[in-house]
């Protein structure tokens, strides 16, 4: 089974009377344990996409399946568990809590559906992305690459199978981006971990085993590496 598959996926937006294509019938399959860049200018789609492979927004067209489990069968506030659970989503505009510090704002996912070791999880994770000095400040503290790093861990806490990345490394340094793929290596290495990675960073998308080029919604290309 799959981690991953989308079946003619379309997203059209209605703006001001304007209709946008955003989507134009993408169909992916991603098995466990890959890791899959997606590229592509910017407009071509890659945040929506992701988006709607992470249970975040819905396609106007199409379905999703996670782990073989179709995301549009599920009420909101079963797929709000499900995603806990199985989806690590990091956003391209990283959306911390901004009333929460750092370590609070990681710790959030696990404590949800009270599961254990929130403090310790989080503090672990923090840790190897270079935050343990950045516990106590609020993402307003800290520097953009920081707030980056710290929404990456909130993301990869609790274990996800699936981790679903809208440009992670956008902000960061070359240093710092690589702290981040190693994190990510790591995970899909040791625990198989499926990774999507939307990036314009083709350092990052040597890291990956194949590449997804999405021109004006729809796929135009896959480079299989080895
Ligand atoms: N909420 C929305 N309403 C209307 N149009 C939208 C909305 N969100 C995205 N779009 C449009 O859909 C298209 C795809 O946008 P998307 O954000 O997916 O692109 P992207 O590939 O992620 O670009 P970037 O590399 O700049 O992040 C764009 O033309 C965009 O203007
Ligand atoms: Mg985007």
């Amino acid at each position: 089974m799959e981690a991953i598959k989308a079946e003619k996926i379309k997203k059209i937006y209605f703006l001001e009377g304007e209709k946008i294509e955003a989507l134009k019938g993408v169909s992916l399959s991603i098995e466990k344990g890959e890791m899959v860049a997606l590229m592509g200018p910017s407009g071509s789609g890659k945040s929506t996409l992701l988006h709607i492979l992470g249970g975040i927004d819905k396609p106007t067209e199409g379905n999703v399946f996670i782990n073989g489990q179709n995301l549009l069968s599920l009420s909101d506030k079963k797929l709000a568990i499900f995603r806990n659970k199985h989806i690590g989503f990091v956003f391209q505009f990283h959306y911390l809590l901004p009333e929460f510090t750092i370590l609070e704002n990681v710790m959030l996912p696990v404590q949800i559906y009270n599961r254990g070791g929130a403090k310790e999880k989080a503090e672990k994770i923090l840790r190897l992305l270079g935050l343990s000095h950045r516990l106590k400040h609020k993402p307003s503290q800290v520097s953009g690459g920081e707030q980056q790093r710290a929404a990456i861990a909130r993301a990869v806490v609790n274990e996800p199978d699936v981790i679903l990345a809208d440009e992670p490394t956008g902000n960061l340094d070359s240093k710092n981006a690589q702290k981040v793929m190693e994190i990510f290596l790591q995970m899909n290495k040791e625990k198989n971990v499926s990774i999507v990675i939307a990036t314009h960073d083709r350092e990052i998308a040597e890291y990956c085993n194949r590449i997804l080029y999405l021109k004006d919604g729809v796929i135009e290309d896959i480079i299989v590496r080895t």
